[in-house]
C-alpha cells in the first residue's frame, strides 16, 4: 500500500501533481463534473495503471483531457462542426468523440478508430493540464461499478492506498459525468447525457439525436456505442427501485414498498425531493435536491447512493424526474443504478 496524500490545489500541489503525471504516476483531480483519475494519455504504461487501480475492463476507452481546443488538434481530426462545439461549450461538460490520430496509444481508447476529448471547466483541472503539458487520460476516480466521486473523500474511499495524490477541490459543481457526443456517427449522437443538454446542443448543431439506449438496457444483440454503458454502473449494494408517475401515486407507492420492506425486517430508505419530503412522515428519507431545480439533484445523486452503501440500506426507493434538460442525464444514471427496475404508477 502506498500513502495517499490529499492536498488542496495550491500552486505547489499542482506542480507536484504535474510532476507525478509526467513521471507516469496517477493523480486524482477535481473537475466540474466528477473527480477524475489522471495519467499521461500518451504513456501506455501509465494509462494501464488507471485500469488496474479502478479494476476497469480494458475494452472501456478513456476520455483524454486537454487544456485548450488547440491542444486537441494533435490527438484527433477536428472538423468545423467540432470546432463550433468547442467554441460554444469548452471549457465545460462536453466530451467529443472524433477520429483519432496515430499518437493515441491503443490502451487509451481501447483500440477504437475514435478518441474522446474534453476540456474541463474546473480551475484546478485546467491549471493541472497546463502544468503537465501532456494530454491527461482520466476516467471517473471511482472503483469500477461504484457511483462516480463528487468529493475528494469518495476518491479516498475507493482509491486510498493505490494512488499517491488526490487534489481536493471541494464538491463538484455538476455532479454527473460529461455529455458524450459521438461526432463520428452519421448524425451527431449523444451516447451519454450530461451537463450539456440536447436542448443546448441543438442551438449549435443543425441535427442532434440521443442514442435510444440512454434510457433502456442494451439488447443482447447490440453493441454499445459507448462501451461504458455496458457495465453494471453507479449501483448501490442495496436494491434500488425508481418510481415514476404523478406525485400522489408515486408517494403512495413509495410508502407501500417502504412498509413492505420494513415488515420483512429490511433496512429501507426513500430518496425524495425536498418538495415531497413532507409526504413521507414516519419513513426514513434522504432528500436529494429540489424538483424545481434539477441541477441540485444532479449534484447530490452520487453522494446519496454512496451514503446508502455506508448505511447498509437494503431497499432504496427513489422518485423519478422528468427527462427534460439535465433530467435526461439524471434519469440515465438513476435507471442504471436501479438496474432498470422502474415502477410506473
Ligand atoms: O465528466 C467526465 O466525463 C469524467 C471527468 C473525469 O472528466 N470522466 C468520465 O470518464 O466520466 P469515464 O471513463 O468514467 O467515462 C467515459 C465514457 C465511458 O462510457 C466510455 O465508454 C466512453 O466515455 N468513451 C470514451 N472513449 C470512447 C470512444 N472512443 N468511443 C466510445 N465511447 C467512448
Ligand atoms: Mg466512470
Amino acid at each position: 500500500m502506498m500513502k495517499t496524500r490529499v492536498m488542496p490545489p495550491t500552486q505547489e500541489a499542482i506542480a507536484e501533481a504535474a510532476r507525478l503525471i509526467r513521471a507516469g504516476a496517477l493523480v486524482a483531480f477535481p473537475t466540474e463534473t466528477v473527480y477524475g483519475l489522471g495519467a499521461d494519455a500518451l504513456n501506455p504504461a501509465a494509462v494501464a495503471g488507471i485500469f488496474q487501480a479502478k479494476g476497469r475492463p480494458g475494452d472501456n476507452p478513456l476520455i483524454v483531457h486537454v487544456a485548450s481546443p488547440e491542444a486537441a488538434e494533435p490527438l484527433c481530426h477536428v472538423d468545423a462542426r467540432a470546432r463550433a462545439l468547442m467554441d460554444a461549450f469548452w471549457p465545460g461538460p462536453l466530451t467529443l468523440l472524433l477520429p483519432k490520430k496515430p499518437v493515441i496509444p491503443a490502451v487509451t481508447n481501447a483500440g477504437l478508430p475514435s478518441v474522446a476529448v474534453r476540456m474541463p471547466a474546473h480551475p484546478a483541472a485546467l491549471a493541472l493540464l497546463a502544468a503537465c503539458g501532456v494530454p491527461v487520460a482520466a476516467p471517473s476516480a471511482n472503483t469500477s461499478g461504484r457511483p462516480s466521486p463528487t468529493a475528494a473523500r469518495h476518491v479516498l474511499e475507493d482509491l486510498g492506498g493505490k494512488i499517491p495524490l488526490i487534489l481536493d477541490g471541494g464538491p463538484c459543481e455538476v455532479g454527473l459525468e460529461s455529455t458524450v457526443l459521438d461526432l463520428t456517427a452519421p448524425v451527431p449522437t449523444i451516447v451519454r447525457p450530461g451537463g450539456v443538454t440536447p436542448e443546448m446542443l441543438s442551438r449549435v448543431l443543425a441535427e442532434v439525436t440521443v442514442a435510444d439506449s440512454v434510457l433502456r438496457p442494451l439488447r443482447a444483440d447490440e453493441t454499445a456505442v459507448s462501451p461504458g454503458m455496458l457495465y453494471r454502473h453507479y449501483a448501490p449494494r442495496g436494491q434500488l427501485t425508481l418510481v415514476r408517475g404523478a406525485p400522489e401515486p408515486v408517494r403512495a407507492a413509495c410508502r407501500a414498498l417502504y412498509a413492505e420492506a420494513r415488515a420483512d425486517g429490511r433496512r429501507a430508505k426513500i430518496l425524495a425531493f425536498t418538495e415531497n419530503a413532507a409526504g413521507y412522515a414516519g419513513c426514513e428519507t434522504l432528500t436529494i435536491g429540489s424538483l424545481a431545480r434539477p441541477e441540485t439533484v444532479a449534484r447530490e445523486l452520487f453522494a446519496a447512493l454512496r451514503r446508502m452503501d455506508a448505511e447498509n440500506v437494503e431497499v432504496i426507493l427513489c422518485e423519478a424526474v422528468a427527462t427534460e434538460g439535465i433530467g435526461l442525464a439524471i434519469m440515465n444514471r438513476m435507471c442504471r443504478a436501479a438496474a432498470f427496475r422502474v415502477l410506473e404508477v
